[in-house]
């Protein structure tokens, strides 16, 4: 059974190499298919990557979630969103997502070629994360038939994407 921690305060920095022993902590425990060392490691050397940093009840102080987004000329793809299973429920993807797109907001206003669609994948069975997307605006635009192994057997991909409307003046 989960027991969900109430949040008493949280922040939401960027991520470093620095974090990567928690990061992997994290991904172990609350990711139902967890990533591991190596591919963490990659993903805190060459993508931009964003934790939640939460205070419990008790005063201890630890990483709640991890965003890790790749970006590629006019797309920033969502490679991987996830939040302690002890603290879900309490908004925390929804705002590590909302700072995603700031960020590529903020971004784009330096760039020649702005940011204009966000992409993601996911497992068609994950209905908490398919829910979470579409509230934040996310359409579907594709399946990919057995994408992804599972216990079950191969289960598909469901594609998403949102586009990103720019803010601020063209450089
Ligand atoms: C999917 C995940 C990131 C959601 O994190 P979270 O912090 O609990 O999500 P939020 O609290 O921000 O939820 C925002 C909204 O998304 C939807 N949602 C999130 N989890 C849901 C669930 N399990 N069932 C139904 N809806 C859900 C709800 O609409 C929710 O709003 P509400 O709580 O007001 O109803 C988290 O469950 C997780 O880490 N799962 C494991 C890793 C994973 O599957 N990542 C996504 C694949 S890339």
């Amino acid at each position: 059974m989960t027991h969900l921690v109430n949040l008493q305060q949280h922040r939401i920095r960027s991520a470093s190499i620095n974090d990567l022993e928690a990061i992997v902590s994290l991904d172990m425990d609350s990711n139902p298919h967890p990533w591991g060392e190596n591919l963490i490691k990659d993903a805190l050397a060459t993508r931009q990557n964003w934790v939640i940093e939460s205070c419990d009840e008790q005063g201890s102080i630890n990483i709640s979630a991890w965003l890790t987004a790749s970006m590629l000329f006019e797309q920033s793809e969502l490679e991987l969103i996830v939040v302690d299973r002890f603290f879900r429920r309490q908004g925390l993807a929804r705002k590590l997502m909302t700072h995603w797109f700031d960020a590529i907001k903020r971004q784009n206003m330096g760039r020649e070629q702005p940011v204009s669609e966000c992409l993601l994948e996911v497992r068609e069975s994950n209905l908490g994360a398919i829910t979470l997307y579409k509230s934040l605006g996310f359409e579907l635009m594709g399946r990919r038939k057995n994408y992804y192994q599972s216990e079950q057997g191969n289960e598909a991909a469901l594609l998403f994407n949102l586009t990103i409307s720019y803010q601020g003046e063209r450089p």
